[in-house]
């Protein structure tokens, strides 16, 4: 029977533990608060789950504990990792989950939400570039003490990953579905997300002993992400062949725009990326990522001291924008978030200058990639952002300088012409078919050129300027 609150359950030193409200119920188990540990949840796997696996894995993560303790902030104690801390079993013995540190989830944001730029202003997140790089940096933290215990995340994406908002630190959820190393025994992770899947996985999927350089691409493309306004680094401009469409194929046939250098030729870097206003070493680094030899990639540890180096304020490596205070950029290197800005507001006065048709600035091509299954990428909110979508009036431009000439001729030939012929006929008009024919042919052009004259101007008029 699923288990409910109130219930009474045991933790190894058969201890019985009261459960307490039941805080949310996944696809793999239920978590409860626990009425004797206020500072602990139970998660409880669903029955019909591999119990005895599960069991073994909870086993060997409470063994090899990765190195993150709780941090205080402002006397806030904030868990940075809800890994399991004890096993939980029914009155039999049976094995029923673990008990994990309670989280604040109500204090913190997943990382899709900062991507989306517009969302992330919505609600009050970060959307400077030191406060990113901070995430960014702390992200790789957090996964190179993972790493150094060689567990993975393996379906790491933004949407996986929380922070804290006061203070950004990272947050990790849902750790027993990470690939798990064991004593002598390998625990897999079952899920991946193709957005932010490496080239070599696409087809086949991650196996055993590959873990890492999954989680070294995952991170790399979230940096980007995170220091590019939410651009995915295998959006970009088709260069006349016909490229994939979607994310997980570009990723597959290696397109990614933004190397230094040549760089691919079929595939141009989007015009609103900030790369170019990036430092030579971040550059080498996402290189390396997105290369097409998967043992070039950073490990994860190599980030975490090149993006710390980045976010610590004293080192001066990240400057307040001269022009726009809420703007921060790399020093001695350009403001990206100035240059995206003019680049969003030029495109946006050329489709009004050009109302009825799509806006053919530079930034149409934003028509990103798309987005697959379940996954919802930041690159589709960064570009939903731009331009080309902004609303065009219903009626087109030309359709109107046609209905503004037409009409007023339509009717000054009515009142000129027309009304007049018609009144002539009926006056002299013999009552034979062929004048009752033509009286009625007049008659029904009159119709259509009143109609014309009603509706159409003052649509003309009421309508919306594009
Ligand atoms: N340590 C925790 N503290 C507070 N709340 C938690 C904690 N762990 C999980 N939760 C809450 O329970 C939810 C489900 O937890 P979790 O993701 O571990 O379950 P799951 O069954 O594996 O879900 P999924 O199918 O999404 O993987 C979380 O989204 C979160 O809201
Ligand atoms: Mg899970």
């Amino acid at each position: 029977m699923a288990a409910q609150a109130g219930d009474t359950i045991y933790d190894e030193q058969r201890a019985p533990l009261t459960l307490g409200r039941l805080l949310k119920s996944g696809g793999a188990g239920s978590v409860f608060l626990i009425k004797e540990r206020p500072h602990e949840v139970a998660k409880l796997y669903h029955s019909d789950k591999g119990g005895q696996v599960y069991e073994r894995k909870v086993r060997a993560m409470l063994e090899l504990r990765p190195d993150l303790p709780d941090v205080e902030d402002k006397g806030v104690r904030q868990v940075q990792i809800a890994w399991p801390t004890g096993l939980l079993r029914d009155k039999a013995r049976g094995f029923l989950g673990f008990t994990m540190p309670a989280l604040d989830v109500a204090a913190t944001s997943d990382l899709e939400h900062v991507l989306q730029e517009r969302q992330a202003r919505e609600e009050g997140l970060p959307t400077a570039l030191g406060p990113k790089m901070t995430l960014a940096a702390n992200l790789a933290v957090m996964l190179a003490a993972l790493h150094e215990r060689q567990h993975y995340v393996v379906d790491l994406k933004p949407l996986n990953v929380r922070f804290y908002r006061k203070s950004l630190f990272i947050a990790m959820l849902d750790c027993d579905g990470f690939s798990i190393q064991g004593k002598g025994e390998r625990f897999l992770s079952e899920q991946v997300t193709t957005d932010y899947l490496a080239a070599e996985f696409q087809q086949r999927g991650v196996a055993a002993g590959e873990e890492e350089a999954q989680d070294r691409f995952a991170l790399a493309v979230m940096v980007f992400q995170l220091l590019n306004s939410g651009l995915h680094p295998y959006s970009g401009r088709p260069n006349g062949a016909t490229l994939p469409s979607d994310l997980p194929g570009r990723i597959a046939a290696h397109l990614y725009p933004y190397a230094q250098g040549r760089g691919d030729t079929r595939i141009l870097p989007s015009p609103v990326s900030g790369h170019a206003a990036f430092p030579a070493e971040l550059r080498d680094m996402f290189d390396r990522a997105f290369a097409n030899q998967a043992r070039r990639r950073p490990a994860v540890a190599e980030w975490s001291s090149l993006l710390l180096r980045y976010a610590r304020r004293n080192n001066g490596l990240l400057v307040k924008c001269a022009k726009d205070g809420a703007h921060q950029h790399f020093s001695g290197m350009p403001c990206a978030a100035c240059a995206r800005k003019t680049l969003l507001a030029n495109s946006v006065r050329a489709s009004k200058a050009r109302p009825g048709k799509k806006a053919k600035s530079g930034l149409r091509h934003q028509q990103r990639p798309r987005a697959t299954g379940a996954t919802v990428t930041a690159a589709q909110n960064a570009v939903a952002a731009a331009p080309a979508a902004q609303p065009v009036g219903r009626i087109g431009f030309r359709t109107r300088i046609v209905v503004a000439i037409a009409g007023p001729l339509l009717f000054g030939w009515v009142m000129s012409w027309g009304m007049p012929a018609y009144r002539s006929y009926k006056a002299v008009a013999s009552r034979s078919w062929s004048v009752d024919m033509m009286l009625g042919m007049h008659g029904g052009l009159l119709l259509l050129a009143s109609l014309v004259f009603i509706v159409f101007v003052p649509m003309l008029i009421l309508s919306k300027r594009p």
